[in-house]
């Protein structure tokens, strides 16, 4: 066993033990988390929603690094979409608060760990506070390789496709005959990252909540009640242990593993 997954995954544990059954060259190359559930967590326990979000943040911090050590190659964090406007103004000012801080304070953890940060969603709206942040963080960040984190921010999967749409008509270099679908996606805030072979939302809810509609298209999906504040490294394991037994058939009626990546 490496000694940077030993370390992260200790041997006798039970993280360790699902480790162990993890077959690591059939990793999901991307795994996309629709985080949910920081608000109910609060809730359970008598807290305001903001404290769910913060206790929501450790889970991310520990999942970012378990993610860059198992060798997954991209992991993108669903964050705020652009319903989330809708909530109270208070809990929205908190969350972008907060996300401000984490980028200010956890470079480090990207730095370290040699993770790249690229950000999704509309600029248009995010408080130039934050804007700072993201474009300081994604700068210092560029020549990292061991895994890319995506966070989507002021995200929707339908504002994407359209603005996709509406720079390939002002772009005009593609007819309508040439435009397939690896030039669309081509014009996505994806655009050169694989489609998710994973998608994970906690706190059981079973919709998609328009997160990356194009780019799910074939992600095998696992729900899970635990939420998101409660999730951890063993249940990110026991998702990817999940994972490695659904057949992929990818409309075919032979499975097919060819979407994994190996590790490098
Ligand atoms: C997810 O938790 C975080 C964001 C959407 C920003 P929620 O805040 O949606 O928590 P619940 O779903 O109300 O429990
Ligand atoms: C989806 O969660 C958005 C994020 C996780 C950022 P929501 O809590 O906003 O979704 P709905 O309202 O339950 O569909
Ligand atoms: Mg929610």
């Amino acid at each position: 066993m490496e000694k940077h997954l030993e370390e992260f995954f200790p041997a006798g544990t039970e993280e360790g033990r699902l480790l162990l059954q993890v077959d690591l060259d059939r990793l999901p190359r991307h795994v996309a988390v629709i985080m949910d559930g920081n608000g109910r967590w609060a809730a359970s326990r008598g807290l305001p929603r903001a404290e769910g979000h913060r206790a929501g943040s450790a889970s991310v911090h520990e999942i970012v690094e378990a993610s860059a050590r198992l060798g997954i190659g991209v992991l993108t964090l669903f964050a705020f979409s652009s319903e989330n406007w809708k909530r109270p103004r208070p809990e929205v000012g908190r969350l972008w608060r907060l996300l401000r801080e984490k980028l200010t304070k956890e470079d480090g953890l990207l730095v370290r760990n040699d993770i790249r940060l690229r950000v999704i969603g509309r600029r248009q709206g995010i408080p130039a506070l934050v804007l700072k942040e993201i474009d300081r963080v994604e700068a210092l960040t560029r020549e990292n390789r061991r895994m890319t984190l995506v966070v989507a921010l002021n995200y929707g999967g339908r504002a994407e496709i359209v603005d996709a749409a509406r720079r390939i008509l002002q772009d005009g270099r593609i007819s309508p005959a040439k435009l397939d679908e690896k030039a669309f996606a081509a014009h996505l805030s994806t655009e050169g990252l694989p489609d998710p072979d994973l998608l994970i939302r906690t706190s059981g809810e079973l919709r998609v909540s328009n997160f990356l509609l194009w780019q799910i298209a074939y992600a095998e999906i696992i729900v899970t009640p635990v939420l998101w504040p409660d999730f951890r490294r063993k249940h990110l394991l026991e998702a990817v242990l999940e994972f490695q037994k659904r057949d992929r058939r990818f409309g075919d009626v032979r499975s097919g593993g060819e979407r994994t990546g190996k590790r490098s």
